[in-house]
């Protein structure tokens, strides 16, 4: 059975973009959020890219008009009952994903498929806490979702073909590149990308460049978009920190251990862009 019709739960960075190119690319799509004054936020943040899309010329009016008729936003999980497929997209922690999964599991119908965006839990892991682990997938998407082309696409071993395919189809259908990979913490790319940019995090601690040099080192030197440290602000310090906490926790490697700093400042409230604060000051415009 070909995907149809698409839900998303959380509408944070990662949810709101994942909602947003499904509705895009003309899925009726609807997103679940805790609250309706978070799910009003989330939402928010999709009006104000597509907006900018449009004054760059890269979004047609009647495209941010199709996306925004095809999205629904709800803080009632059985409003996605009905849903194909399910792309779950809240906090990086097992505790509630577990919590919300269990609940997703008797309210959306059999046969629909699961997947998760999460970062470096085990997708079998989470598969287990559902009567589908069959039909449970992981979809990796990259942050910001509408620009980032690639979805990791995570099977474990008991992963249904079928299901497998379906998914596949949906993110070519979305606009996605895909990359299939096996269940391993942090997949290809944060099992990479993570200990670069804490490795980054302890450069900067330790005082041998300032921020800014650090990141223009990577910038002009290795011809990446944007230095580590924007980066970590960019995909969030909390994040990065659980993160880091379960691939330390899985892969017991001390290069997956969270830097001092980076502990302090998610306790500080920290959390970089999306709080306004990190290793850049996100109440200006550009960051400062
Ligand atoms: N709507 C539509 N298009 C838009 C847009 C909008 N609102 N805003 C920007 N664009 C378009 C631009 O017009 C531009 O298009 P062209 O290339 O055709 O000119 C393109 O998007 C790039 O936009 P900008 O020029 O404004 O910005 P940029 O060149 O600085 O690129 C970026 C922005 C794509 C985010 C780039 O900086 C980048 O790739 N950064 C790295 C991001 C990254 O590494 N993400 C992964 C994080 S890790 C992760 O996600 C996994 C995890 O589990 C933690
Ligand atoms: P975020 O903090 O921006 O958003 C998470 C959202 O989930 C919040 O708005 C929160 O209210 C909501 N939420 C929490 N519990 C919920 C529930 N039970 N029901 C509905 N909504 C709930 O986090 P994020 O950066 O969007 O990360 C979400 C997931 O995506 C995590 O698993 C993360 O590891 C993964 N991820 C993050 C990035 C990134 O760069 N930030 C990239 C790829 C994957």
């Amino acid at each position: 059975m070909a995907i149809q019709k698409v839900g998303v739960v959380g509408c944070g960075l990662m949810g709101s973009g994942i909602a947003q190119v499904s509705a895009q690319a003309g899925f009726p799509t609807t997103v679940c959020e805790v609250s309706p004054a978070v799910l009003e936020k989330g939402l928010g943040s999709i009006k104000k890219f597509l907006q900018g899309g449009v004054e760059k010329g890269k979004v047609a009016p009647y495209l941010m008009d199709k996306t925004l008729a095809n999205l629904k936003g709800t803080a009632r999980l059985e409003d996605l009952a009905d849903c194909d497929i399910v792309v779950e997209a809240i906090v990086e922690n097992l505790d509630a994903k577990r919590d919300l999964l269990g609940k997703l599991d008797a309210i959306v119908k059999p046969g629909a498929t699961f997947a998760s965006n999460t970062s470096s839990l085990s997708i079998t892991e989470m598969a287990a806490f559902t009567k589908r682990p069959d039909r449970f997938i992981g979809l990796h998407f990259f942050n910001p979702v509408p620009l980032m082309k690639l979805v990791e696409v995570v099977r474990t071993v008991k992963t249904d073909a079928t299901a497998l395919q379906e998914a596949n189809a949906w993110c070519l259908a979305i606009g996605k590149t895909v990359v299939s990979c096996g269940d391993s913490t942090g997949f290809v790319v944060n099992r990479l990308l993570v200990p670069y940019m804490i490795d980054a995090i302890r450069v900067f601690e330790e005082g041998l460049a300032s921020r800014d040099d650090i990141d223009n080192a990577m910038k002009l030197g290795c011809g990446y978009p944007m230095g580590p440290l924007f980066l970590t602000d960019y995909v969030g310090l909390d994040t990065t920190a659980s993160i880091c906490q379960i691939m330390f926790d899985s892969f017991k490697e001390d290069r997956f251990k969270a830097p001092p700093l980076l502990t302090k400042m998610v306790a500080e409230g920290k959390f970089g862009r999306k709080s306004g604060k990190g290793f850049y000051d996100w109440s200006t415009n550009p960051p400062s």
